[in-house]
């Protein structure tokens, strides 16, 4: 595995940005100096205080397991802690309905930071607004997952030593995968070799949001086609019990299983943000090109180097 991040750099690099939104408002240089802090992070053996007396509200107004838990341990990683709002607003036709607005208005009163997702990118806007405290967007709508985009880039320059000139293949709904979405807007600053959009008919990424991309570079195919990448990333599929329209051989033409993991080059790696349904097959897990865990392990480095970025005094 390559790893030529900058080292440990000790000095505390403020955001010029009250909140974190989108990738998109990222420069590049904001986004190599958290991935530079957080292989610092994962190489200390130092213990942190930089968030020493300072409270995160995590405010997840949809269902999350790996933003939720990375959030809430990096922060208990910087020395500081965390409290929970998850109700009333994320229990449908709650009897207390209370505006997102009045929510964030009160949480952000007692919290130095708050970590939010919602299913509506509008109601983190709005939050944005109202907030007396910065907040970190932690996956909103079908478009934006900037913390998740940061882990990526963060996993895939660990691996090659670089985020330019790969051949990156996104594979799954792409219409609906904030996660490969934000991923593929961002490679605007690393230009890739081959971007291979794999997703299913008229299920595609908006061809506005890749006018930065070179279009020579843009590929696009309705199954999953392994050959010559880098790069894999599956971006999953609906799950069928919640009314998915996929047929069950559209899933089978855009997932990942033993066939498809042999046709990859040897250097390739299978990313996911997971979680998965059926879109990689358990047999594959124990290959070294699968390294869906890794990245999801990373998250928790490269989520202090966000709370670092957001909060230190410059
Ligand atoms: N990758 C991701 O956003 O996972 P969670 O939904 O579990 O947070």
């Amino acid at each position: 595995m390559v790893q030529t991040f900058i080292g440990i750099d000790t000095m505390c690099m403020k955001s010029n940005l009250r909140h974190l939104f989108s990738i998109d408002e990222m420069n590049p240089g904001d986004i190599e100096r958290i991935t530079d802090d957080a292989a610092a992070f994962q190489t200390s053996s130092s213990s942190h205080s930089i968030m020493t007396g300072k409270l995160a509200g995590l405010c997840f107004f949809q269902q999350s397991t790996r933003t939720r838990i990375g959030f809430d341990a990096a922060m208990k990683k910087l020395g500081g802690s965390t409290l929970s709002v998850t109700e009333p607003r994320v229990v449908p036709r709650a009897p207390t309905e209370e505006t997102i607005e009045d929510t964030i208005r009160v949480v952000s009163a007692y919290c130095d930071v708050i970590i939010m997702r919602h299913k509506n990118t509008q109601a983190v806007k709005n939050a944005m607004q109202v907030s007396v405290a910065p907040i970190i967007n932690a996956g909103s709508g079908n478009d934006h997952h900037p913390t998740q985009t940061l882990v990526d880039l963060f996993h895939i320059k660990k691996h090659f030593g670089k985020l330019s000139g790969l051949r990156i293949g996104f594979v799954g709904d792409l219409q609906t995968s904030r996660a490969a979405r934000s991923l593929a807007r961002v490679l605007r600053h690393w230009p890739p070799a081959e971007l291979r959009l794999m997703s299913p008919t008229g299920r595609m990424i908006e061809d506005a949001e890749l006018d930065n991309i070179n279009k020579a570079s843009i590929s696009v195919y309705d199954h999953l086609k392994p050959d010559n990448l880098d790069v894999l990333y599956v971006a999953g599929l609906p799950n069928p019990e919640d009314g998915s329209a996929f047929s069950a051989k559209t899933r089978e033409a855009l997932s990942v299983n033993t066939k498809i993991l042999s046709a990859l080059p040897d250097h390739c790696i299978v990313m996911c943000p997971l979680p998965r349904i059926d879109e990689i097959d358990l047999a594959i897990d124990g290959s070294p090109k699968a390294t869906y865990f890794q990245q999801s392990d990373d998250g928790i480095w490269v989520r202090m180097a966000i709370l670092q970025w957001m909060q230190c005094e410059g």
